[in-house]
C-alpha cells in the first residue's frame, strides 16, 4: 500500500495543477463524451499569410489545450477528427507534412500522456498510414491501455461510411461461417463492431471554422449528439471557446424523440 501511495505522490508531483471548472458550468451536467471536428487550420494560416501547414502545427497546441481541459474537468472521453479518408485528396506535401507531424507529436507527447493517465486510441484504417507512424500508434496504445483517465480517441484515416461498411462486412463474415444468426443482429451487436465499441456515444459534437456539415465523421455514433458550431478556427480554439460550447450544451433540452427533456 505504501508503495502505491508513493507512486501516486510521484504522479501528482510531476503533474501540472488541475484547471478548475469555470463556475458558469454545472459540474453535474457535463457531457460524458465530446467529439470535435478540428477544422480551419488552413484558413488560420492564410489569414496570417503563412503556408497552410503552419495552421496544422498550431492546431496541435489547440488539441493539447482541449485535451488537458477535458481531462481536468472530468469529461470521460474526447474523440477528435485528425485526418479523414477523404483528406488523402490534398496535395502530397500537405499529406506528408501531416503524417510527419502526427509522428513527431506522438513521440514527443507520449510520456506526458502516460503521466496524465490518458488512454489514447486511434480510430480509422491504420494500415494505410506510414509504417513509422503505425509503430508509434501501437506503442502509444499499448503503453496507455491501462490508464484510468480520459479516453482520448484520435480519428486518423477515419471515415464514417468506411467504418459502417467494415462493421457490416464483419457481421456478414460471422453469418457466413454460421457463428451468427442474422436475427441476432441488433443495434448493440452492430455498435459492437464499430471502432468506438465500449465508448458511450458522443453527447456533444463541436465543429470549428463555421462549417455546417459532418464530413463523414462518426455517422452512427452522432445519432443524438448535440451540435455546437463555432466560427473560431481550430488553432484559436481555447478555454473560452470550450466553455461556450459546454454552456451551449448545458442549455439544450435533450428529448431523444420523446416529449420530456431527459436529464444526463
Ligand atoms: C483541419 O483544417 C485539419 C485537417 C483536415 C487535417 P483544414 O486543413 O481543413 O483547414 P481549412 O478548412 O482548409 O481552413
Ligand atoms: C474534416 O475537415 C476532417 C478533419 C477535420 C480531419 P475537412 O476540412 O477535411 O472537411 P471538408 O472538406 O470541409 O468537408
Ligand atoms: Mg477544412
Amino acid at each position: 500500500m505504501s508503495r502505491s501511495l508513493a507512486t501516486t505522490d510521484l504522479i501528482q508531483a510531476s503533474r501540472q495543477p488541475l484547471a478548475p471548472l469555470p463556475e458558469l458550468l454545472d459540474p453535474a451536467r457535463l457531457p460524458a463524451h465530446v467529439a470535435v471536428i478540428m477544422d480551419g487550420n488552413g484558413r488560420w494560416a492564410k489569414q496570417r499569410n503563412l503556408p497552410r501547414v503552419m495552421g496544422h502545427r498550431e492546431g496541435v497546441e489547440a488539441l493539447k489545450r482541449t485535451l488537458r481541459l477535458c481531462s481536468d474537468w472530468g469529461i470521460g472521453a474526447l474523440t477528435t477528427y485528425a485526418f479523414s479518408t477523404e483528406n488523402w485528396n490534398r496535395p502530397g506535401e500537405e499529406v506528408s507534412f501531416l503524417m510527419t507531424l502526427f509522428e513527431r507529436v506522438l513521440a514527443r507527447e507520449l510520456e506526458a500522456l502516460e503521466r496524465e493517465q490518458v488512454r489514447i486510441r486511434f480510430l480509422g484504417d491504420l494500415e494505410q498510414l506510414p509504417a513509422g507512424l503505425q509503430r508509434l500508434i501501437e506503442a502509444a496504445t499499448a503503453r496507455t491501455a491501462a490508464n484510468t483517465g480520459i479516453h482520448f480517441n484520435v480519428c486518423t484515416n477515419y471515415g464514417g461510411r468506411r467504418e459502417l461498411v467494415q462493421a457490416a462486412r464483419q457481421l456478414a463474415a460471422q453469418v457466413a461461417t454460421g457463428t451468427l444468426d442474422p436475427e441476432a443482429i441488433d443495434e448493440a451487436a452492430f455498435a459492437a463492431q464499430l471502432q468506438t465499441a465500449g465508448e458511450v456515444d458522443p453527447d456533444l459534437l463541436i465543429r470549428t471554422s463555421g462549417e455546417y456539415r459532418i464530413s463523414n465523421f462518426l455517422l452512427w455514433q452522432l445519432a443524438y449528439a448535440e451540435i455546437h458550431i463555432t466560427d473560431v478556427l481550430w488553432p484559436d480554439f481555447d478555454e473560452a471557446a470550450l466553455v461556450r460550447a459546454l454552456l451551449d450544451y448545458q442549455n439544450r433540452q435533450r428529448r431523444f424523440g420523446g416529449v420530456e427533456p431527459v436529464e444526463a
